[in-house]
């Protein structure tokens, strides 16, 4: 088996289950995922020399080659490359959609496909960890994972569409509020967030929410140089409607303190202006109210207002605010009182304690520093309450519509920083960002290898910087790490900011035991685990103590404006000893519950890299990189992947996921597998042939080496049901073949036998009214000619011409017995009479004769002639072949209608029956009618060889070349073969040979194929003995061909030889590539010619080379054109002979006691042929046949007339030999379409 292969085939099958019939064959994918040549390797377990440099070689080339993704294993390593690629369309999508990674070019689509579809298959919940420094791309990656999902995960249901709106609008709105310029990156996020995607069982995304981590709030009230306030400052400041403005007594950027001290107003490559509608935009799609964007952008003016607010010194050093014009202003937007806002801001109320009660309250005067840092702290409290609030209302209008079952989190947190001047929030950032190295190292390299050691599986141990020590530094509380004692200076110095620095510095030298700290004065170090870093003590104390003078919250308190209100919702209980959390405290408690929650879902890492500091797209800085590179433990990473395995679960959950793979623990598997689930898990794996070095059994799990024997796994899984439902359908589609030829039996065998014996009946009437007194056309003496009546459908089963002669009739109550085109003789003045078309209806009431006319332009039908039943005298006809009949009415001026009427016996057939044989029916030389009341005449019959076809009617003579003798009858019925029931065969599951006896029956073929197997007593194997139609005689052809598959009836004796028909073309198909078929399919070599035997709409042709019979994708066939093939020769017209005539005249009676004239009766029982004594074709024209009594009334007819749909006993009556099935249906079809289009 070749795994690699395989993992192409799983697309198809997936495609196909996915689309629901999407006939597109897998194999092109694999070539279209190809297509663009890859520069380097697209995995870096792939490398030849493992090594920081040939990784960064690697990277290099890919990146200026625009290839800016590059996998180790399962995690993608993605490189900024500064410029628009065009690599995040919908078409790209969709190419990644339903792949396994190894299918197509890494892509950060293929990371979040891979957790979709783990999400899906394994129901497991997902997170997808996205690391690197700030600038590496790491939002960005984040916005393409959601960007992917919201676009294949399905869902047409409104609420559905409405939560990946939402999602989708989270960015712009958290990046507004979020992001800002830094040095390092013009949207840089000041915020970790961890959004968490909510999937029902189906898929679809039914809810969402957003963690919100540590936002960067020392940034609203100022900035390095070149660097920004929030971006949403900018937008609203420049932006802003007519009516903020007015409200908000709103200026421009420039006119703030905070957004404009670090001068930087604007950013290259971002447009406020366009931004701020896109705010506003997402404000909407997530269903904030007016009133809720007005209070937010009310607080906005207020931090904004805030920041211009000076204070001057006063001559005691207090400070005093320099224009209370602002201060009044802002007490407006608060809606407190602008006195109170100027006093709470120079002024401090102290209150003294005495033994732990309290004691005195009184006012301190601030200066203006003191009075600044106050402000600050009331502006950067406001912020971040505000952002926290916006995250929270986010996540209410995108609460789960309905139970949600798995979950994918995407991280994107604020980058590893280091600047020139680092503080608390670098801290924070640097340590976060340490805890998810912890995460990837715990998972990728320790959990791993400490796994092996576990399920005692053999492994090379690799070495590697576990940052545990890092992180223990920082968060330990025992020995107190740096939280701890940021925690223990602020407890101890807390008025005093600087005294509480203080402490920290003294204490912090015990911190120095660790080998990743260094104590440098008002400065430490830490040796991050991604570089080292200098961080400043300065201001730290007070930031972690995070805690808002009780001055500034009674402010908050008493403001009339109740969303200001809400956002400082708990105030710290003077009274109580606990001390409040600080910010070291929130920061590890959040980081720490962000590492559980990652622990508990299926990681999928992306590691981004910074390719340069200047957003270069054409600049690649090698030694940055190289840095990244190493800092981010990429070559143990491939070292580790390397000599480890990509994939391992419990033996259950194999079991659970593959036990269709090996049939001892398929479905059967319930009743005949009795290990334990380590053996089926080794069963499973053993049966499906994988390599033996390609997996290994642990103590609880089994562990795969490669990813691409898994997708084999999971393709052969696929491929599974994919057969299974081809089966089913298949299998349906030949039940349903099957009844429908069943029905078409029985349908026919019905015909044949009640219907077809009735009419076949009337028939031999027919021949008895005549008693052997007129000669008859060869065709009324076809085996199939059935008396079938009412051709025109002028009854019942109506037709639009029926329907028109039985409106001219005036037919109402009537049932029709009989309807035939005909000809009357008609006679015009002065002229010899001619024969003029006519419709010929015979009910149980009346002969009516209808003309159609031309009248005007218009074609009218209507009634010309009726006679009742009662008034015929009789009808006269000639005793030789003719058609002509005179129907032998009332004596009037009419006359006796003379008609020609192919179906003249017929006619005469259906009015002996009904008129119970009162009809005498005069055969003879001549016709002899009344022309008119009185007057007489003959028209006489005269032989005349030279008339072609049908006969000639000219001055009272009808000329007529030599019929059948008149004692002719019915040709007999083509025998059948005894005992052979033919088989249906055509379903392909329906077994050849049919029904019969095991012997006959050929062995099963199944699918998959086995090798072909010889019937026994057949030197062929079974699937060679392909059924073809036997060649069927010339004048059973029709049928033969049309209806059935078996073997037709043997020739009527004495037939001419019959060249069999052409035997059909079969179309043949030619492979365009070579194709190597697996199990069940047909190995194909380049233009090998094959037979088609069944398509399959699932894009698999069965196809049959030779013996060897398999599928193959329909896209690798192309049909060879058609050999011209020469026509078979037309047969030989062969004029049948005609069976003897019965012995006596009477012959048909059956009171005789004779053998029934026509053999074959019974069907299944083998009938003697019958006698063939009579003349050779002509001869029944010569004048040695006996001469019929001319005129004599013939006595058969009233004697031997049998009731309608007779009995066997009827007198006279003949059971007619059984035609084969179909026949009569046919015959009665070509003639009454013959009747309609003539
Ligand atoms: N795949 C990419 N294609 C094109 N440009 C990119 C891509 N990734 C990142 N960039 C560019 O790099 C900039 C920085 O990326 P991004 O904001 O995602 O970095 P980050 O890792 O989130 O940084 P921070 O930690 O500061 O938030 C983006 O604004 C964009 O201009
Ligand atoms: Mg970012």
């Amino acid at each position: 088996m070749a795994p690699t292969k395989k993992g192409g085939k799983k697309t198809a099958a997936t495609q196909e289950k996915k689309k629901g019939g999407f006939t597109k064959v897998a194999k092109a994918d694999w070539k279209e995922g190809f297509k663009k040549k890859q520069v380097g390797v697209s995995d870096m377990t792939l490398l030849t020399t493992i090594s920081n440099e040939a990784v960064n070689d690697n990277l290099q080339k890919r990146w200026t080659n625009g290839e800016i993704y590059t996998y180790i294993g399962s995690v993608l390593i993605s490189v900024n490359p500064f410029r628009d690629l065009g690599i995040y369309t919908e078409e790209i999508i969709s190419r990644y959609k339903g792949k396994n990674r190894l299918e197509m070019p890494p892509h950060v689509f293929a990371i979040a496909e891979g957790a979709y579809y783990n999400m899906q298959a394994y129901k497991e919940n997902q997170c997808v960890i996205i690391s690197g420094e700030s600038g590496a791309g790491k939002t960005e990656a984040a916005k393409r994972i959601m960007q992917y999902i919201a676009a294949v995960s399905g869902g047409q249901d409104s609420s559905i569409q409405e939560i990946k709106d939402m999602v989708l609008a989270t960015n712009p709105l958290l990046e507004s509020f979020g992001c800002a310029k830094t040095l390092r990156n013009n949207n840089s996020s000041r915020h970790g967030k961890y959004l968490e995607l909510m999937f029902n069982d189906r898929g679809e995304p039914v809810g969402a929410q957003i963690t919100n981590y540590l936002l960067e709030k020392g940034r609203v009230v100022g900035q390095v140089d070149n660097e920004r306030d929030f971006h949403i400052f900018y937008q609203f400041t420049k932006a802003a409607s007519e009516e903020q403005r007015e409200m908000f007594g709103l200026q421009g950027p420039e006119t703030y303190v905070y957004t404009s001290r670090s001068n930087c107003l604007s950013v290259p490559g971002i447009d406020d202006s366009a931004d701020w509608k896109d705010t506003l935009k997402a404000m909407q799609v997530i269903g904030l109210s007016k009133a809720e964007q007005t209070d937010i952008f009310r607080m906005l003016a207020i931090i904004l207002w805030l920041g211009n607010v000076q204070f001057e010194e006063m001559d005691d050093g207090n400070s005093k605010v320099s224009d209370s014009g602002v201060t009044d202003f802002i007490a407006y937007l608060m809606e407190v009182d602008g006195s109170v806002v100027e006093k709470v801001l120079t002024q401090r109320t102290m209150e003294t304690q005495r033994g732990g009660r309290r004691g005195s309250v009184y006012d301190v005067p601030l200066n203006p520093a003191q009075a600044g840092s106050g402000r600050d702290a009331l502006s950067k409290a406001i912020y971040n309450n505000l952002f926290e609030w916006i995250v929270s209302r986010v996540n209410i209008s995108m609460k789960p519509r309905s139970p949600h079952t798995q979950i994918i989190g995407v991280l994107d947190i604020y980058g590893f920083e280091i600047f020139q001047d680092n503080s608390f929030e670098q801290l924070c950032i640097n340590y976060v960002n340490e805890k998810l190295q912890q995460i990837f190292i715990e998972l990728t390299l320790k959990a791993e290898q400490e796994e092996y050691v576990r399920e005692q599986i053999k492994w090379t141990p690799i070495k590697y910087f576990n940052n545990k020590i890092v992180c223990d530094l920082i968060e330990e509380r025992r020995p107190a790490g740096i939280f701890a004692t940021l925690n223990d200076a602020t407890a101890t110095a807390h008025a005093d900011p600087t005294a509480a620095d203080n402490s920290f510095i003294q204490r912090s030298a015990g911190l120095s035991s660790n080998p990743h700290f260094e104590s440098r004065g008002a400065q430490f170090l830490i040796k991050h685990y991604a570089g080292d870093v200098m961080y400043n003590v300065s201001g730290m104390t007070d930031k972690n103590k995070d805690a808002l003078i009780k001055d500034l919250l009674d402010l908050v308190a008493g403001s009339g404006n109740s969303f200001l209100q809400g956002l400082f919702p708990d105030r710290p209980d003077p009274n109580s000893k606990k001390r409040p959390p600080t910010a070291g405290d929130k920061i590890r408690a959040s980081a720490g519950a962000l590492v559980e929650n990652l622990m508990k879902a299926q990681p999928s890492y992306i590691r981004t890299i910074k390719s340069n500091e200047n957003r270069s797209p054409t600049e690649y800085d090698s030694k940055a990189i190289l840095h990244q590179i190493k800092y981010l433990g990429l070559q143990e990473n491939i070292r580790v992947r390397r000599a480890g395995f990509a994939y391992r679960n419990t033996f259950e959950k194999m079991i659970e996921r593959f036990y269709l793979l090996s049939p001892a623990t398929s479905y059967a598997g319930d009743y005949i597998w009795k290990g334990d689930p380590k053996s089926g898990c080794e069963k499973i794996l053993t049966d499906t042939g994988i390599a033996k070095e390609e997996w290994q059994m642990g103590v609880t799990k089994a562990f795969i080496k490669n990813p691409e024997t898994l997708f084999a796994l999971e393709t052969m899984r696929d491929r599974y049901w994919h057969n299974m439902a081809s089966r089913i359908q298949r299998a349906w589609r030949n039940y349903w073949r099957y009844k429908n030829e069943c029905a078409t039996r029985i349908q026919r065998f019905w015909k044949n036998n009640k219907e077809g014996l009735a009419y076949a009946e009337v028939r031999e009437y027919g021949h008895q009214i005549l008693a052997g007194r007129k000669e008859r056309r060869r065709y009324s003496l076809l085996s199939y000619r059935r008396f079938m009546g009412d051709y025109l459908n002028v009854g019942p089963a109506k037709s639009p011409l029926g329907e028109t002669i039985r409106t001219a009739c005036g037919l109402a109550n009537e049932s029709v017995l009989f309807s035939a085109r005909s000809q009357l003789l008609v006679s015009k003045l002065g002229r010899s009479s001619k024969p003029s078309p006519r419709y010929l209806v015979l009910t149980d009431k009346a002969v009516y004769i209808v003309v159609t006319n031309n009248k005007e332009g218009k074609i009218v039908t209507s009634l010309e002639r009726k006679i009742n039943l009662a008034a015929i005298r009789g009808v006269a006809l000639t005793n030789l072949r003719d058609d002509w009949m005179a129907i032998q009415g009332p004596i009037c001026e009419e006359g006796d209608p003379i008609i020609s009427c192919v179906f003249k016996t017929e006619f005469i057939t259906h009015l002996m029956q009904t008129t119970r044989g009162q009809v005498t029916i005069s055969i003879g030389p001549e016709i002899h009618y009344n022309k008119k009341k009185d007057k007489q005449a003959v028209i006489k019959a005269v032989k005349d060889e030279t008339v072609q076809k049908d006969d000639v009617y000219k001055s009272h003579a009808i000329h007529v070349a030599s019929g059948e003798p008149p004692n002719s009858v019915s040709r007999p019925a083509a025998k059948r073969k005894a005992g052979v029931v033919r088989p249906i065969t055509k379903g392909k599951l329906l077994r050849k040979g049919g029904p019969s006896t095991d012997q006959q029956r050929p062995k099963p073929v199944s699918k998959p194929k086995p090798a072909a197997q010889a019937l026994p007593g057949q030197s062929k194997p079974a699937a060679t003995a392909k059924y073809t139609p036997a060649p069927a005689s010339t004048s059973y052809s029709a049928p033969a061909q049309s209806s059935y598959s078996a073997p037709a009836p043997p020739p009527p004796p004495r037939a001419g030889p019959a060249a069999p028909p052409a035997a059909p073309q079969k179309p043949m198909y030619k492979a365009k590539f070579a194709f190597q078929g697996q199990e069940g399919e047909l190995t194909l070599a380049k233009d090998d010619e094959v037979e088609l035997v069944q398509k399959d709409d699932n894009g698999w042709w069965l196809v049959k080379r030779g013996n060897e019979e398999g599928w193959a994708p329909y896209n690798y066939l192309e049909l060879v054109p058609p050999k011209p093939v020469a026509a078979p020769p037309p047969p030989p017209p062969v004029r049948r002979p005609v069976p003897a005539p019965a012995p006596t005249p009477a012959a048909a009676t059956p009171a005789t006691g004779k053998k029934p004239a026509f053999p074959g009766t019974n069907l299944n029982k083998p009938q003697p042929k019958p006698p063939i004594t009579g003349p050779k074709p002509g001869a029944a024209a010569s004048s040695s046949a006996p001469a019929p009594k001319v005129g004599g009334k013939p006595p058969v007819p009233s004697a031997v007339r049998p009731p309608v749909g007779g009995s066997k006993n009827t007198p006279g009556s003949v059971r007619p030999a059984a035609a084969p099935p179909g026949q009569m249906d046919l015959a009665a079809m070509l003639a009454k379409r013959a009747q309609h289009m003539n």
